[in-house]
């Protein structure tokens, strides 16, 4: 007998994945990748081709078939494909055209900042946290709602086709569901808890879109998508290789990788290492406010029945991003692999630090005006000393939200669980270690994004091959980073970046 298969689409910011995983075993059968072209067509400003990203899946989906086909697995082993994404890129496109109105305004675009700087500044007592209450967010330039407000003001076609009733807002899960359910021919406009919850526009308390956010945003609420749980049937894959199969997950990227990772518990967590960083900490059904600048989002809600379940989140908008910096505007490395090479070679900055604060700064400090800073240099710094300093800038960043979590918590983490792709380096694992002063876990599963969507996918009510029940989850095999260096040395590099951040926020003054 053959085991049943689920597939996970995997719309990151840099590039798409399609994975088949097996259900029983949690074993990746076949895999393709595609990268994804970011432009930057103004200062600050971030988009994506929504036809792009739609191609890319699609040819994922076929190479990854072909690659079944060579292997002679039957595409008919395939019960259910979940989607999972980058969260808060911002969509309009024609219901009738099945065309994109604009290009996706990706979640580190800056374009909005004037606009959260006079929403604070009208604000009661200039409070960025002013609809934290609600949304469990605050005020700033990363979340949809101020992005789809920017394309309501500013792209005629885009008013016009609101006018004219043929718009609909999405984030990418949104726009990958309507068109592989059949577009323009009767696709489903739905998103998930998780995604919703990134948007500004939805209220994390009742689990709907809300009235009062929407009308603060002035966004119409017919052009939102239904929102949905993360573990169901939205509908069916209308063409490509996989016709037929039914789409039953949604999940934001950061919440399929808490799934992934199992990290079903209250208090368990989990850091995933993509163009960003996000680290993730389960608080069970609660919604627990931070009082440290981490958000509040909902994690996932795995099925119609089920309780949602919410998570506190220390973003860092910019991680993997510097090593592609470095790289294509700096020319340092060829390849982003090469960056650990270059930076044991030294194994040290050798003074420098460097704050990537491309997008402003995320948690905890939510700055928007805060930019890139590299302090410290000497005629003796050269390119390594930069390449450490840039893998050791993450790994600061997830101190910063580290230490917030136990703050809010109470409870300090005593191991960090880690994913995503920048955890091949392993100098990158070992320098978080010493940072942490904690041991850092890095399961030898590295794709543990894309396994979350398939889980919540293969559970679903009407598929249910994939048992999420405790007893029932696949055996996570991992490697531990102790840190190697003593906990004063890496309090004396800590507080030196920490003035370095205070440099980026203040560069101005
Ligand atoms: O919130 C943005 C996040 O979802 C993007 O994730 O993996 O593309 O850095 P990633």
């Amino acid at each position: 007998l053959v085991d049943p298969l689920v597939a996970a689409i995997d719309q990151g910011t840099s590039s798409t994945r399609f994975l088949v995983f097996n259900a029983k075993t949690a074993e990746v059968v076949s895999e393709h990748q595609v990268e994804i072209t970011q432009f930057f067509p103004k200062e600050g400003w971030v988009e994506e081709d929504p036809k792009e990203i739609i191609q890319s899946v699609y040819e994922c989906i076929e190479r990854a078939c072909e690659k079944l086909g060579q292997l002679d697995v039957d595409l008919s082993n395939i019960k259910a494909v979940g989607v999972t994404n980058q969260r808060e890129t911002t969509l309009v496109w024609d219901k009738e055209t099945g065309e994109p109105l604009y290009n996706a305004l990706v979640w580190l675009d800056l374009r909005t900042q004037s606009t959260v700087e006079s929403l604070i500044n009208k604000s009661p007592g200039r409070n960025k946290n002013h609809l934290k209450h609600k949304t469990g967010l605050p005020i700033s330039t990363y979340f949809s709602a101020v992005k789809l407000r920017w394309l309501l003001d500013n792209v005629e076609e885009v008013r016009r086709a609101v006018e004219e009733d043929r718009a609909m807002f999405g984030t990418v899960d949104s726009w990958i569901i309507w068109c592989l359910s059949g577009g323009k021919d009767g696709g489903v406009h739905c998103t998930d808890v998780s995604n919703a919850s990134r948007t500004m526009l939805f209220n994390i308390h009742t689990m709907d879109w809300d009235p009062e956010l929407c009308r603060y945003f002035d966004v119409p609420m017919d052009i939102l998508p239904k929102v949905r749980s993360s573990s169901e049937i939205y509908g069916c894959m209308k063409s490509s290789s996989l016709s037929g199969v039914p789409i039953s997950g949604c999940l934001g990227d950061q919440s399929a990788a808490l799934v992934g990772q199992m990290c079903f518990k209250e208090g368990q967590a989990k850091n995933t290492y993509g163009t960003g960083c996000f680290l993730l900490r389960n608080t069970g059904s609660k919604p627990v406010m931070s009082e440290h600048g981490l958000l509040t989002t909902v994690a996932y809600k795995l099925g119609k029945e089920q309780p949602a379940c919410y998570a506190l989140e220390g973003s860092v908008a910019i991680a993997g991003a510097v090593v592609r910096w470095l790289k294509d505007n700096m020319g340092i490395v060829k390849s982003t692999s090469e960056i650990e090479k270059l930076a044991a070679d030294v194994g040290t900055s050798y003074g420098c630090y460097f704050v990537p604060a491309f997008s402003g700064l995320y948690a905890p400090y939510w700055e928007p005006s805060a930019r890139g800073i590299i302090c410290g240099l000497t005629q003796f710094t050269n390119r390594n000393h930069l390449a450490f300093a840039a893998l050791e800038a993450v790994c600061f960043q997830t101190r910063e939200i580290l230490d917030a979590m136990n703050q809010d918590s109470g409870i300090p983490l005593e191991q960090l669980w880690v994913d995503g792709g920048m955890t091949s380096n392993r100098l990158l694992m070992q320098l978080q270690a010493d940072i942490l002063c904690i041991p850092v876990v890095r399961p030898t599963m590295a794709e543990t994004t894309a396994l979350g969507a398939a889980m919540a996918a293969g559970a679903a009510e009407g598929i249910k091959v994939w048992d999420l029940t405790a007893g029932e989850l696949p055996e996570v095999v991992s490697e531990t980073f102790e840190p190697q260096i003593n906990s004063d040395e890496s309090e004396f590099r800590f507080s030196r970046w920490k003035k370095a951040v205070q440099k980026a926020m203040n560069w101005e003054t």
